[in-house]
């Protein structure tokens, strides 16, 4: 059982994301159909991308999350899966692809590693290639957390230099979670390389 369970439990049945369906909207013309959802968690993204026509590589440092996410497909889904048990800060690579998800995921890798998992993503997206992915916003009841990664809008568009902005949105509330009341601060982004 690992710190995650809880989490994977209260998301297995999440609706399709919307942020996602719109980033696989702008990269379904790209080639190759290949897509890396970080930080898979109970693998609902990464099977979005599969019945999308995508083949995925899912990279989780939990053996749970991979182990669900794998779960979650048919036979035929299965061979659309690729998996990776991996921590962010210690990935060597990421193979080309034309899309890239990364879900409530990257405020999760260490700070001193951000530049080079941010660097790997940057490098890894095709010409045209599309990212989607959220970041926790300086504000966000975590903030104090040393070993997560905060942004403020202007820190994101600093990383975002080079890349078009498809969607940049920042919201903050009150979120109720299992561990109590937490000011919910985000910002979500479809970013494309040009
Ligand atoms: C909040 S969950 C999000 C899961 C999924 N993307 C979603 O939106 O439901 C964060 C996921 O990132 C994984 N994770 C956290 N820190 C990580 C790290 N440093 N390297 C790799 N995976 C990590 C966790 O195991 C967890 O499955």
């Amino acid at each position: 059982m690992t710190s995650w369970n809880a989490f994977y439990e209260r998301t297995n049945e999440r609706a399709p994301s919307l942020l996602l369906s719109c980033a696989i909207d702008h990269a379904r013309h790209l080639r190759p159909l290949y897509a890396v959802d970080l930080g898979c968690g109970a693998g609902n993204e990464a099977l979005q991308m599969i019945q999308a026509g995508w083949q995925v590589l899912a990279i989780d440092k939990e053996p749970e999350a991979i182990a669900r996410t794998a779960n979650k497909c048919s036979m035929d889904e299965a061979r659309m899966l690729d998996t990776k048990v991996a921590d962010f800060e210690y990935l060597a690579e990421l193979p080309p692809s034309s899309l890239i998800h990364a879900g409530l995921a990257l405020p999760f890798c260490h700070p001193r590693r951000f530049d080079h998992l941010w660097n790997l993503m940057c490098k890894a997206l095709v010409p045209g290639g599309v990212f989607a992915g959220h970041f926790f916003g300086l504000r966000h009841g975590w903030a104090s957390q040393g070993h997560m990664s905060f942004h403020s809008v202007e820190n994101v568009q600093a990383l975002a230099a080079g890349l078009e902005t498809v969607l940049l949105r920042e919201t903050e509330s009150a979120m109720v979670i299992d561990s109590g009341t937490v000011n919910w601060h985000r910002i979500d982004v479809i970013l494309r390389k040009a």
